[in-house]
């Protein structure tokens, strides 16, 4: 098959974790005969620097044309001055909103090789984690009304919180379906006890839960959910949450494993084109050393032939063989143990397409 993928490498480290993605996917379409075409867009403090805004119109334009988009991480503080409309993350929630990626999809799954990186107590990651965050990603806050303004002499700034019942259905079904291919459970994730939003959220997640019986479903507020992380994370098998919350909990639940540069991430929307990107940021201050953990974003791209592309078994393979460099003891610093064999991101990218079969 052939597939044009955007590949949008950012700010900071997204260059070169990028390009071992891409070497990866090369060594793919090598062994499973497909062919995968690139095409470079400049998003976040790169294209501020280049055309003086975060993304072009012709790059969102390349963005929705192609079959999905791959993107490394944007922003760093050389830009954290800019104006808001210019910000670099402006460009990335204008990207999720233009491709229409209402479905943020967030696995935190402890790797047992690397499992002594947790910060939890042994006790608690022994008997695994292996969940996912299902993030509502193009409603909410995030994309509700603001203003600063001035009231009786100070200022006021206001975000307003809104979604209707279609946007929460749509999401919630891609929770339950997706609980339904795992283990069959689903926690959705909410303030209802205080906020209106919430309260819809609840009531439409209820009615859903009644055409997936066989989903064992329960709801949760956001802060007991933020403390049951933590105190009991193999509890959990799919949680879905409004945009704000799961940006939240996500955070918290990538830390649980220890190795944030380790996770992956996809965007969905209601057709094949997909985002896909490792969870961690533009990490600037290691930017260009070659030291940069890129198994996240090769497991996004996995994510990318499972979701956009339909190729499970080449998705299968790219995470067999990041199992199998972990097992032969390659690390790079972020999930160094001890006598284990110190790589940097180019020699990780390496021995994951070496070990492709
Ligand atoms: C994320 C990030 C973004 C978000 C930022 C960069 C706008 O934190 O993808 O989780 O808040 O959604
Ligand atoms: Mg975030």
């Amino acid at each position: 098959m052939k597939k044009n993928i955007t590949v949008l490498r950012g700010d900071g480290i997204g260059p070169e974790i990028v390009n071992e993605a891409i070497k990866v996917l090369d060594r793919v379409a090598e062994i499973y005969g497909h062919e995968f075409v690139y095409t470079d867009v400049l998003m976040g403090g790169c294209s501020i620097d280049k055309y003086g805004v975060p993304i072009t119109e012709e790059g969102i334009e390349k963005c929705k044309s192609s079959d999905s988009v791959l993107l490394g991480a944007v922003g760093g503080p050389k830009w954290d001055n800019v104006e808001p409309s210019k910000r670099p993350e402006k460009a990335l929630l204008r990207v999720r909103k233009e491709l229409n990626l209402f479905a943020n999809l967030r696995p935190t799954k402890l790797f047992k090789q690397v499992c002594e990186a947790s910060p939890l107590k042994k006790e608690i990651v022994e008997n695994g984690i292996d969940l996912l965050i299902v993030r509502e990603l193009t409603g909410g806050i995030y994309f509700g009304k603001r203003s600063t303004s001035e009231v009786n002499g100070e200022t006021v700034a206001t975000d307003e919180m809104s979604y209707s019942y279609s946007e929460i259905e749509r999401i919630g079904r891609v929770a339950f379906e997706t609980a339904m291919k795992r283990n069959k459970k689903l926690a959705s994730v909410d303030k209802a006890n205080v906020l209106d939003s919430s309260r819809l959220w609840r009531k439409v997640m209820h009615e859903l839960s009644k055409e997936y019986p066989e989903v064992e479903y329960t709801d949760a507020l956001v802060d007991s959910t933020a403390m049951q992380l933590i105190k009991n994370p193999g509890q959990f098998d799919v949680i879905v949450t409004e945009n704000m919350f799961g940006d939240i909990l996500s955070d918290e639940a990538s830390m649980l494993t220890g190795s944030l540069g380790m996770m992956p991430s996809a965007s969905l929307s209601d057709t094949t084109l997909g985002m896909y990107e490792p969870i961690h940021g533009s990490a600037p201050d290691i930017a260009g050393l070659d030291i940069a953990n890129p198994l996240g974003t090769i497991l996004s791209a996995a994510m990318m032939l499972r979701y956009s592309f339909d190729m499970m078994k080449e998705a299968d393979a790219i995470e067999q063989a990041v199992s199998d460099v972990l097992d032969a003891g390659y690390r790079t610093g972020d999930i160094m143990q001890e006598g284990m064999i110190r790589v940097g991101c180019k020699a990780m990218g390496d021995a994951v397409a070496a070990a492709l079969r």
